[in-house]
């Protein structure tokens, strides 16, 4: 399984669509399936349920759509947080998309669909994350200023 991580803004769900076509794989991203399992969105699970609530629910799917058929799979960019998750994503191959935190403001400026962005402590989050995905990641690419295409390039010369 080639599962991309990163931050919001990273373009993790168009680059792994462009990754599943030329590698001629399934995509999927766990923040669909966890919509369509739920039959609501992310920003309504979060604010009738909450935020563990959420992750509750992504830990489960993540694990499912692992251990499901062969696939480029984009997880989101809280899935990592979970120990659980993690340990799971050691049998499979990890790309991070980097993206630094100005340019994932810009990517996702005026985007209401992720309650995280509104957290205060943004900053932090980006860093302490970014630190998990760099331990977890077996492909390492930086994403700033650069479009979907040569993105996906890079990744599957390094696959
Ligand atoms: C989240 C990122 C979102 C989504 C949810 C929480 C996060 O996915 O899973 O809103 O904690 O960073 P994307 O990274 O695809 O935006």
């Amino acid at each position: 399984m080639i599962v991309i991580v990163g931050f919001m803004g990273a373009g993790k769900t168009t680059v792994g669509r462009l990754l599943a076509g030329r590698l001629g794989l399934p995509f999927v991203d766990t923040d669909h399936v966890i919509e369509d399992r739920e039959r609501r969105s992310i920003p309504r699970i979060f604010k009738t349920e909450g935020e563990s609530a959420f992750r509750d629910v992504e830990q489960a799917v993540v694990a499912d759509v692992l251990s499901g058929p062969e696939a480029v799979v984009s997880l989101g960019g809280g899935a990592c947080g979970r120990e659980a998750t993690r340990a799971v994503l050691r049998d499979h191959t990890v790309v991070h998309l980097d993206v630094s935190l100005e340019q994932a403001r810009c990517r996702t400026a005026g985007d209401g669909n992720r309650p995280v962005l509104q957290r205060p402590d943004l900053a932090e989050l980006h860093a302490a994350r970014r630190a998990v995905f760099y331990a977890l990641a077996d492909v390492e690419v930086d994403t700033d200023g650069r479009a979907a295409r040569p993105v996906a390039d890079e990744v599957l010369a390094a696959l």
